[in-house]
């Protein structure tokens, strides 16, 4: 496999990019001539962002599973498509040709359609990350059912939150994941979430830790004995066949939900060409990637990381997908580098967060390891601060290494502002430029496009897309409205990201951070309203506000300030009971690192909390807290200053 639209210079990003803006169709049209359709497209693309609608090679039919599986079959069935590295080192790897991902998936299509799964409906997958999960999920898009794979480390009450919006069927799952030393328990948080549920009709069980589960019969079924069954459908005199449910370029792929400033996520909906074909030409020209590459993405696939850049844009390249079941701390902060070293891994695509952490723990994790497969470097999911930077370029790079600084979001499918690694300049904390197709605008808050430098010579503003890329969300499932307020409502005829930035002389853009309610810990997104809904939902709590602050490792950490009413017991076990809610509610992911208890929370006459006094006492910028006049009772601050954590 080659791929004609790969960018070699930075001659060929330009026209690319001048191409991709000024004849959009015939740019688009002639990349997506490179993959597989049962039918081509009639129109390659159709939008506004009123409705907001957006369609791209409508009228084509293709199955997703087709061009990442299928098509790679004759000329590199042999040759890895994933490696699977699994927690603890002393198990063996696990290598999955083409060959294989091409049978486990017909299976996988074959144990869904038994099961009474058809084209459309909704499949929750709360997996580990074992090669099973990519089963699962290609299995779906192989009968056109849409899957919903949740985070591992989501409580069973946002499991039952998601299974509820998303009118799930169905669900796969595993007895436990193991995460380093811990084994979580996934089966029990999935029965958990099951209570009262009336929707769901199966539970397909992959059984990975052996940890003893409940089977309730009827519903619940294990994997082995269904692909068992399912093989012998599948394979006659070893030819492996499942058709493919041929899908519209527009039929739903997938959902993810992720965080936004209200209290609840939202189900964020792609739809199956225009995403197929830019998490393909992102992840080709991003990463430079090359035939017989290894590519390591440290996502989980419960995000869309995982989603966009282990799966999808890797496989529809034919490419070696490297999955890591593990933590980088175990069994110590050498697991990457040691996987880096025994799997010879070309390209390492990574969060800085993971970085500051390993950095902390000094050199010696690094020290000895032979890195000189490496090529790409790549980070994704918050700014890169230039101290991490330099340690990723100088210890881990060897200074040879591109290091790509990709800026996208759940709802862009893949890459919009990114380098692309030893092609176009990069610089030391910005995502530079935009890829071909993509044509951000800073807006300020009126929604006038910014054209005056600030004294550093730098516009700055809120970061915008004038129009659609292939993989720009299509909806959020069940509630289209909600996604038109969201994104296309705060500034007409645009999709707003969330997000400022900064651009420079050059053009180069650098992501500022979110500038809505939306705190970013560790490179996950978390709705400072979810948190607080989950806080107050702790008995003798009255209120709260949740704001971030910068934190060394996580980038943001959460801190809380709680009023609360409760008479009896201390201080300390109130909070520790407060984080039990949190994680019983949400997961372990939203625990506040700060909580600070409060008789009052400053306010506006109207009763809105003064967020921005908030975060600046919580980021220790208590000396200039800005006007503080209009505040109802403007004592509150003093006391809240003093208690300061
Ligand atoms: C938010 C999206 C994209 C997959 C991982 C997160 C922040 C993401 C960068 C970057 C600065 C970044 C933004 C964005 N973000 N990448 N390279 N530089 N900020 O996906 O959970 O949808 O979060 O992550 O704030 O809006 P997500």
């Amino acid at each position: 496999m080659s791929y004609p639209y790969q960018i070699k210079s930075y001659e060929e990003y330009k026209e690319a990019y001048k191409k991709s803006t000024e004849q959009t169709d015939s740019f688009w049209a002639e990349i997506a001539e490179h993959f597989t359709w049962r039918k081509k497209w009639d129109e390659v693309l159709n939008w506004n962002f009123t409705e907001p609608k957006v369609e791209w090679f409508k009228g084509g039919k293709l199955n997703i599973t087709e061009n990442c599986i299928d098509r790679h079959l004759k000329t590199m069935g042999d040759k890895p498509a994933i490696i699977w590295e699994p927690n603890h080192p002393d198990e063996r790897a696990r290598t999955v040709t083409y060959n294989r991902l091409h049978k486990r998936v017909c299976q996988f299509a074959q144990v869904l359609k038994n099961n009474g799964v058809k084209k459309g409906d909704r499949v929750c997958i709360y997996m580990g990350m074992v090669p099973e999960l990519a089963y699962a999920v290609l299995g779906c898009a192989r009968i056109g059912a849409i899957h919903s794979v949740i985070f591992g480390g989501f409580s069973a009450q946002s499991i039952a939150d998601r299974l509820y919006d998303a009118n799930a069927e169905f669900i796969v799952t595993c007895d436990g994941a193991y995460r380093g030393e811990k084994v979580i328990p996934l089966k029990s948080v999935i029965d958990d979430a099951l209570i009262g549920n009336r929707t769901v009709k199966k539970v397909i069980v992959y059984t990975r830790t052996r940890t003893p589960i409940s089977m309730l019969k009827g519903r619940d079924v294990w994997w082995e004995d269904e692909m068992e069954y399912a093989e012998s459908q599948v394979e006659k005199d070893g030819v492996v066949s499942f058709p493919a449910e041929e899908m519209d370029a527009e039929d739903p792929l997938f959902i993810l939900y992720t965080s936004g400033s209200t209290g609840k996520p939202k189900g964020v909906l792609h739809s199956s060409a225009g995403y197929m074909v830019w998490t393909n030409y992102t992840f080709v020209n991003v990463f430079q990637y090359q035939p017989g590459d290894v590519h390591f993405c440290t996502a989980d696939i419960g995000w869309i990381t995982g989603h966009s850049y282990i799966i999808y844009g890797p496989l529809s390249a034919g490419g070696t997908s490297l999955m890591f079941e593990g933590i980088p701390t175990f069994p110590d902060a050498g697991r990457f580098w040691d996987i880096v070293e025994k799997h010879k891994v070309n390209i390492l695509y990574t969060a800085p967060t993971a970085l500051r952490s390993l950095m902390s723990f000094g050199l010696i994790p690094v020290g000895g390891r032979d890195f000189s497969s490496l090529k790409v470097l790549g980070t994704v999911g918050e700014p890169i601060n230039e101290e991490a930077w330099h340690w990723y370029d100088e210890h881990i790079g060897l200074r040879k290494c591109p290091i790509v600084d990709t800026w996208w979001q759940t709802e862009t499918g893949g890459c919009l502002i990114s380098n692309l690694a030893g092609i176009t300049p990069s610089k030391p904390g910005w995502a530079t430029l935009p890829m071909p197709g993509v044509q951000p605008v800073l807006v300020d808050d009126q929604g006038n496009e910014v054209t005056e430098k600030d004294e550093n010579g730098m516009l700055k503003g809120n970061l915008c897309i004038k129009a659609p890329w292939p993989a720009i969300l299509r909806t959020t499932y069940g509630d289209h409205e909600r996604c038109k307020t969201n994104y296309f409502a705060t500034y007409p005829n645009l999709y707003f990201t969330g997000d400022g930035a900064i651009k420079d002389e050059n053009g180069f853009y650098r992501i500022t951070g979110r500038v809505d309610d939306v705190l970013n810990v560790s490179g996950h997104r978390i709705g400072t309203a979810e948190v607080e809904n989950a806080i107050n939902m702790h008995a003798g709590v009255v209120e709260s506000a949740v704001v971030g602050y910068p934190h060394d490792i996580k980038g943001q950490g959460i801190y809380a300030f709680v009023i609360d009413s409760n008479t009896h017991g201390d201080e300390e076990r109130t909070r520790k009971d407060i984080l039990q809610t949190v994680t019983r509610v949400i997961g372990s992911i939203a625990k506040p690192d700060k909580i600070q208890f409060v008789k009052g929370l400053p306010k506006t006459r109207s009763g809105k909390i003064m967020r921005r006094i908030l975060r600046k006492i919580a980021e220790g910028e208590i000396e200039n807290l800005g006007d503080t006049t209009t505040l109802l009772e403007p004592a509150v601050v003093d006391e809240i200053k003093n208690g300061r954590l």
